[in-house]
């Protein structure tokens, strides 16, 4: 006779990658962060993180950018699957294996990205059916961007980043990102931007209604005129290089170009699909940045492609 029990399924869940299409920085807080007002949205690049129970915790990395990931103890999908087990007393060890296609430490969240990504996915292994809300303060506790990647689309962040409101996008907007080769490290252009700014009196930052009726009207022109990222000036002064890649980019015929996030990936936007297969061609052409990947946006957050079980 066969035993009834069976191991649960793998689970693989599928995450995007995000822009900010305005990073409002503040002064810094008591405890070192920067109260935010952001806009993000999600962009069609995505990582793909299984997760099957084992016997001990751990975590493996394929594709593109698999070497530059640490799988010890500081991956932060490993400190998510582990955090969220705390919530669930049946819950055993999990090995999480990623596919990385997300720049690391580009501005882009890959990171975080893969956190939501355990999140949702070992919701899903273990059962625990928590509501996106619930998964969202998990989120919260492993980084500023975290709950983000797992609500997806397009959202207004506050507090530190991890406070989201939706926001109304009409249609798809279509990006190029040109990837400038080794990463910035976030608390440092954190800290350049203080650096600049010096001792001033500075406001608090609030969302732009600007940003808000062009997400509103769908329409790229409206949206690139708009685009505005605190963190730029300090990321330029740490890699003077990236100057030369925003000009480039808007030469070749962008509409608006930014740094994501903390950099250093630059985010341009363009038209339509077809000015981005234009611009990705051209600005590999020029030299000027090692690597370019187009995606549109936004698209959903962190969501199961197959293993789910149904009950
Ligand atoms: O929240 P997360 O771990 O992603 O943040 C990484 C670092 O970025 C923080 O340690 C901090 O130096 C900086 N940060 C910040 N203000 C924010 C978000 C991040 O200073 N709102």
């Amino acid at each position: 006779m066969t035993s009834a029990w069976t191991e649960p399924a793998p689970v693989t869940v599928r995450v995007p990658a995000k822009v900010n299409l305005e990073l409002l920085v503040g002064p810094p807080r008591q405890d070192g962060y920067h109260p935010l007002s952001t806009v993000y949205q999600a962009v069609g690049l995505y990582d793909e993180i299984t997760v099957e129970p084992a016997t001990e915790w751990s975590v493996s990395v394929t594709g593109p950018f698999a070497g530059q990931v640490p799988s010890d103890d500081s991956n932060l999908a490993l400190q998510a699957a582990r955090l969220l087990g705390g919530h669930a007393p049946d819950a055993g060890p999990v090995a999480i294996a990623i596919r990385k296609k997300i720049p690391v430490a580009g501005g882009m969240a890959g990171g975080s990205a893969d956190a939501a990504g355990a999140l949702v996915a070992c919701d899903a292994l273990w059962c625990l059916g928590l509501h996106k809300e619930e998964l969202e303060q998990v989120a919260a506790e492993l980084g500023s961007d975290v709950p983000f990647l797992v609500a997806g689309g397009t959202a207004m962040g506050s507090g530190r980043g991890e406070l989201l409101a939706p926001v109304l996008a009409r249609g798809t907007f279509h990006w190029v990102f040109a990837l400038s080769g080794a990463g910035l490290s976030t608390p440092a252009v954190y800290a350049e931007c203080d650096r600049i700014r010096g001792s001033g009196p500075l406001a608090m930052p609030a969302p732009k209604p600007a940003t808000m009726a062009a997400l509103r009207s769908g329409d790229a022109h409206a949206l690139a005129a708009v685009l505005e990222n605190d963190l730029q000036e300090a990321a330029f002064a740490l890699r003077p290089d990236l100057g030369e890649v925003l000009a480039q980019g808007l030469g070749l015929g962008a509409l608006g170009g930014i740094v994501s996030g903390s950099g250093p990936t630059i985010a341009f936007l363009v038209e339509d699909k077809e000015a981005g297969i234009d611009l990705a061609v051209s600005l590999t052409a020029s030299g000027v940045c090692p690597d370019v990947r187009r995606a549109s946006g936004p698209v959903h957050g962190a969501h199961v492609l197959h293993g789910a079980r149904t009950s």
